[in-house]
């Protein structure tokens, strides 16, 4: 009695927030129901959007249970790039040393707060190509309609899009096509663009612009790739992060939707084959013998735990790897081997930088705007292999690509459904390797001669599994970084590509200077050495850990996001992506979440919702002051 006493009064005080705001239900544990409709695990990115799509008509009741609070430091909203990220509201998590790099550990990081990572996030905010998602249909097999067509109505739906300023718009030629975005009223999720630019910004643009065969698209986010300028996750009104919780969570006021923070999932209750309830314990209680607290599921349990932690909470449960599972004495439920396989993210570098022997002159544009509205970056080349490296190269990468045997570079003893997936993704992808429209390399232009590069469609596949000795200590993290040859190879490329670009007739007049790596680091061979100590085969976008796709290619969920081989489950965050998409993954995951409400709610209990295609678009620059 008196440890409840206890963790009640913990769980007031990490629970304690301005009451300024109309927020939905918070609840302490003793306000917990027995029973709800839908219980989220993880009141992250996609399991607010969930939550928030689940209770709106007021039909259903919908629990999320949270490990972290609402954390109310102004970095979040004001902080941009660089103060949101803070170990306090972030799971760190090292790495297994990675063989092809220098046997480097690298830092697992993911969000830990009311928002998930989309509270933490860097604030880029656009999709993929259209070439990228039709993949995932591919993969998935016929009827599948996890393609850009199946997609672009929730992309609309999910995010409300506000164009930059006309002045901006002329004088850096930000272009945007409202074809492609959603502007509905009821849609807190705000793309949006500062009212201030860098001047030096544009010069780096148009050098970009002047790169022989760089695509300038009207909207990068239509589609296809090149040079543009995209929003960021941020409320152009007020230039403030816009995230999971403002979106969905702040300021809706709904009895029929609950949160209980601080506390952590431990497991999935079934009874028989039905996920009927979750287990949960308070996370900072200082006892380890009080029993979790159960709560039971009449419709779904939905996991939106996040990539790295969906799969660990379904090992726990008896789902996977029967190998994995029975060496951490664990029962197996469901044989399916799939589950933290498959696991993928962008890799980047840095320090790769020049200087000038006469800097180029800064811009004339118009500065009437505060650089302090602009959160993050917002400009990029996001481009296939045939724009950033030469038409042999491309050949050759193909060629040797597509040679490969798919279980050559996947880890020993994989298991054969496993490996089936991957033959079946290295076969869909074989056929866009070589697009224009296959971004490959995500260049972020800064408005300074330094670069951090993205590479974008990775081949090594990596594994997040239960730590077999401790099964509730942190998942094991496996990158496989570089395991495939294709990676590295690529990324000499980009690192090629931006020497090109540097010592572009364009630049010619300043007298760029390599700094960094320098005129000694020269071959392939030589660049392929620097990058194994520098590379980092992270850009905080994990993916591909309960991935979407059929069951005998070692898919975890169906096309409605159920999980194989029992009822009433299903996985609705980032983990379920196939493949990484070219593309930074919230807008992704929010267009994920907001499909998944429709089919699941449509398909199961016969809700009909609103969808994308019957919004009304409008222009709001005019409108927004
Ligand atoms: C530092 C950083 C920078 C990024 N930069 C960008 C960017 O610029 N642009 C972009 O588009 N994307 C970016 N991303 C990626 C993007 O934010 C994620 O892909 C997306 O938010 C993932 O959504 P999710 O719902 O899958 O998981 P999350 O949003 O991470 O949600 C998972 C939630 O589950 C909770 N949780 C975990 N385990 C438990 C448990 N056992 N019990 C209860 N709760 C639990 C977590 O606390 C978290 O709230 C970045 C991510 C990070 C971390
Ligand atoms: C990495 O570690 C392994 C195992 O300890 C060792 O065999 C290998 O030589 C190391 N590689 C490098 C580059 O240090
Ligand atoms: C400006 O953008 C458009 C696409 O909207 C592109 O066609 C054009 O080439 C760009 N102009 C410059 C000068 O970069
Ligand atoms: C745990 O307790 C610490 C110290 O009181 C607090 O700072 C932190 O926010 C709590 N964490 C959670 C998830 O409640
Ligand atoms: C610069 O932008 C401001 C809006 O902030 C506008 O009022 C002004 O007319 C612009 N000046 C020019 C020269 O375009
Ligand atoms: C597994 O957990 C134990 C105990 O927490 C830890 O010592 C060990 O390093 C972990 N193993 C791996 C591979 O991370
Ligand atoms: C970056 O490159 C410079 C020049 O090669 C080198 O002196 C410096 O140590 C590098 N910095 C990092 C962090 O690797």
């Amino acid at each position: 009695m008196k440890t409840l006493t206890l963790l009640l009064s913990i769980l007031a005080l990490a629970n304690a927030y301005p009451s300024s705001h109309g927020f939905a239900t918070i609840i302490q544990r003793d306000q917990l129901k027995k029973e709800y409709d839908y219980v989220i695990a993880g009141g992250g990115t996609s399991g607010l959007t969930v939550g928030d799509r689940l209770s709106e008509d007021g039909k259903y009741s919908v629990l999320v249970i949270e490990y972290g609070i609402l954390d109310n430091n102004p970095d979040i909203l004001s902080g941009g790039v660089n103060k949101a990220m803070d170990p306090s509201r972030e799971f760190v998590i090292s790495s297994v040393p990675q063989p092809h790099l220098n046997n480097r550990t690298v830092e697992v990081v993911v969000g830990k707060l009311v928002g998930g990572s989309s509270g933490v996030n860097g604030l880029q905010f656009f999709r993929g190509m259209k070439e990228e998602y039709d993949l995932w249909a591919e993969i998935g097999g016929k009827g599948s309609d996890w393609d850009w067509n199946g997609l672009l109505p929730y992309f609309k739906k999910g995010i409300h899009f506000v164009p930059p300023y006309d002045y901006l718009a002329q004088d850096f030629n930000i272009s945007w096509d409202l074809s492609a975005w959603g502007q509905d009223k009821d849609t807190r999720i705000f793309a949006g663009y500062p009212n201030y630019l860098y001047p030096e910004l544009k010069t780096y643009y148009d050098a970009m612009a002047a790169y022989p065969g760089m695509p300038i698209p009207k909207d990068g986010n239509a589609g296809t790739g090149g040079l543009y300028y995209y929003p960021t996750q941020m409320d152009p009104k007020t230039y403030t992060r816009s995230y999971a919780r403002t979106g969905h969570w702040d300021g809706i006021s709904r009895s029929n939707y609950h949160l209980l923070t601080s506390s952590q999932v431990t497991k999935i209750v079934f009874n028989g084959n039905r996920a009927t309830g979750l287990t949960f314990r308070p996370v900072n209680s200082s006892s380890t013998t009080t029993p979790p607290t159960t709560v039971t599921a009449r419709k779904e349990v939905i996991l939106a735990l996040g990539t790295i932690h969906t799969p660990q909470i379904l090992e726990l449960s008896g789902i996977g790897s029967k190998s994995i599972l029975s060496a951490a004495g664990i029962k197996t439920k469901v044989d399916l081997p799939g589950v933290g396989e498959n696991f993928q993210d962008h890799g980047f570098f840095y320090n790769i930088s020049w200087a000038f022997a006469t800097p180029p002159p800064i811009p004339a544009v118009n500065s009437s705007g505060d650089p302090a509205s602009a959160l993050s970056f917002n400009c990029g080349a996001v481009v296939g292999l045939p724009i950033f490296t030469t038409a042999k190269k491309t050949e050759d990468l193909y060629r040797s690509f597509k040679a490969q045997s798919p279980s050559r570079y996947l880890a020993p003893g994989t298991h054969p459904d496993v490996v089936a997936g991957f033959a079946a993704q290295k076969h869909a992808f074989e056929k866009i390797f070589r697009s224009e429209n296959t971004a490959w390399m995500w260049i972020v232009l800064l408005g300074v001669p330094f670069f951090n590069p993205v590479m974008q469609h990775p081949m090594s596949r990596g594994s997040i599994h239960i730590n077999t000795t401790t099964p509730t200590a942190e998942p094991v993290v496996d990158y496989r970084a570089f395991s495939n040859p294709v990676d590295i190879a690529v990324t000499v490329e980009i690192v090629k590509f931006l020497r090109r670009y540097m010592t572009s007739e364009f630049w010619a007049a300043y007298g760029p200077i390599e700094f960094s790596p320098g005129a000694q680091i020269e071959s392939d061979e030589q660049i392929a050495a620097w990058l194994r100590g520098i590379y980092v085969p992270s850009v905080y976008h994990p993916v591909g850990t309960c991935a979407k796709m059929p069951r005998h290619l070692g898919g975890v969920v169906d096309e409605e996001l159920l999980v194989y081989g029992v009822e009433g489950l299903s996985v609705v965050d980032a983990s379920v992506m196939p493949v990484i998409p070219g593309a930074p993954t919230t807008m992704t995951v929010y267009a994920v979440a907001e499909k998944v409400c429709l089919c699941v709610i449509c398909f199961l209990w016969g809700r009909k919702g609103k969808g994308g295609a019957f919004m009304e678009i409008e222009d709001e620059v005019q409108s927004r002051n």
